[in-house]
């Protein structure tokens, strides 16, 4: 048999082409989804389009309420994520199982309006853009279903944004666009999982991308609650200054820097507090003591927020611990060494004490990275 009649009989007749993929994170949104396809249904009629779900095992079952719908949709697709979280990392996830002409990311609450992709789209195939941001922040837009207190927060990160980036985005804080799937695939390598702001990441990914704004009202919930907190607002920092650095310093390194330098914070606190109100203990003992601590705080908070992502739990938090602090103490003994070896060959103190110290932060880092939080 000839290649062509095996192809001629196995490929199945080619269909409708997939114009547009919709990817729609969740993270327990079961009472959300149904809702939220039935609208799309409504407003995408006319266009061959298809939704990828990426969610990362809700517990409240938003999994099972979605492969219930796909059973008898063949447009409804949900991608479940197992022993991972985070926004960013679903919507990339999601968009490359995309094989679409187009893709847009919007969130599944229904705060995202649906009734705007249309205009979205068809800027897209005029062919002038690669990118398409729904925004808030312009005439026709409209954000005061926030409330008071994250309205602020919203524009304040919005004006901190444009400060330091300089992007022309009006609203880089959504997490609603469009985009040419072909643009997408060319920055994949460039783009970061975490945190929320996936739009700012891709829209500053690359150089010369073409980007319109839509305007579109920001809704309320229709079920369930918003899963922002205070973490991915200092994952947004790291975000930040990753790009302030032109992508040259990881986010991942940036917090694992962060978190060092709280870990340096609290061994002096530790250790003060420990002389004022623990007289009968030794100089050394406060000092381990204070040490020992600083070393707890810096593993759980590398665990919850710098590898967020590939949280350990129960007996891998232990087993991870021990790690951390047996790389930890192999880590303290090359900053030390280096340190007085550069002291040695007349070196300022300084300089051979910082020296020691990023080997010392590099070495934790990779061994991090590589052993404790591997994916
Ligand atoms: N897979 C996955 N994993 N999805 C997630 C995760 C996660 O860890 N966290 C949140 N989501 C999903 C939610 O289920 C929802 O569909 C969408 O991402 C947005 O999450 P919300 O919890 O509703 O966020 P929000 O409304 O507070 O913030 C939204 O509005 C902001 C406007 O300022 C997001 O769209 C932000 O990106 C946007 O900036
Ligand atoms: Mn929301």
């Amino acid at each position: 048999m000839t290649l062509a009649s095996i192809d001629a009989k196995t490929t199945p007749p080619a269909g409708q082409e997939t114009v547009l993929s919709m990817v729609i994170p969740t993270y327990n949104e079961r009472g959300n989804v149904a809702e939220l396809i039935r609208r799309l249904d409504l407003t995408l009629a006319g266009i061959s389009w298809e939704a990828i779900f990426v969610d990362d095992n809700s517990p409240d079952g938003t999994a099972d309420a979605l492969k219930q719908i796909a059973r008898t949709d063949p447009r409804i697709r949900c991608l479940r994520r197992v022993g991972r979280r985070g926004l960013a990392g679903a919507c990339i996830e999601g968009m490359l199982a995309s094989s679409a002409t187009y893709v847009a990311v919007m969130d599944a609450d229904l705060q995202h309006d649906e009734t705007v992709l249309p205009a979205m789209l068809a800027k897209l195939q005029s062919g002038q853009y690669d990118l398409v941001a729904a925004t808030r922040y312009v005439d026709g837009g409209d954000a005061s279903s926030f409330s008071a207190s994250r309205g602020k927060i919203s524009r304040l990160a919005t004006k901190i944004t444009q400060r330091l980036l300089g992007t022309e985005l009006s609203d880089p804080m959504s997490g609603f666009f469009m985009m040419r799937r072909a643009s997408f695939d060319e920055m994949v390598p460039r783009l970061s999982p975490v945190g929320f702001k996936i739009l700012l990441d891709i829209a500053t990914a690359k150089e010369g991308l073409r980007i319109a704004e839509q305007a579109y009202t920001f809704g309320t919930r229709f079920d369930g609650e918003s899963k922002f907190n205070m973490q991915i607002g200092i994952e947004f920092l790291g975000l930040l200054l990753s790009k302030m650095t032109n992508g040259h310093l990881d986010p991942r390194f940036i917090f694992f820097a962060i978190v060092g330098a709280t870990g340096i914070a609290v061994n002096l606190i530790i250790f003060y507090l420990a002389l004022l109100l623990w007289p009968a203990a030794s100089f050394e003992v406060a000092k381990a003591v204070a040490t020992g601590v600083a070393m707890t705080s810096n593993f759980l908070l590398n665990n919850s927020l710098t590898y967020r992502d590939r949280r350990l739990k129960g007996l891998g938090l232990v087993r991870g611990f021990i790690g951390f602090c047996v790389f930890g103490a192999i880590g303290a003994f090359t900053d030390i060494g280096l340190a007085s070896q550069l002291h040695h060959q007349h070196e300022v103190w300084w300089v051979a004490g910082l020296a020691g110290s990023i080997v010392g932060v590099l070495w934790n880092y990779a061994m991090s990275s590589m052993f404790i939080w591997r994916t």
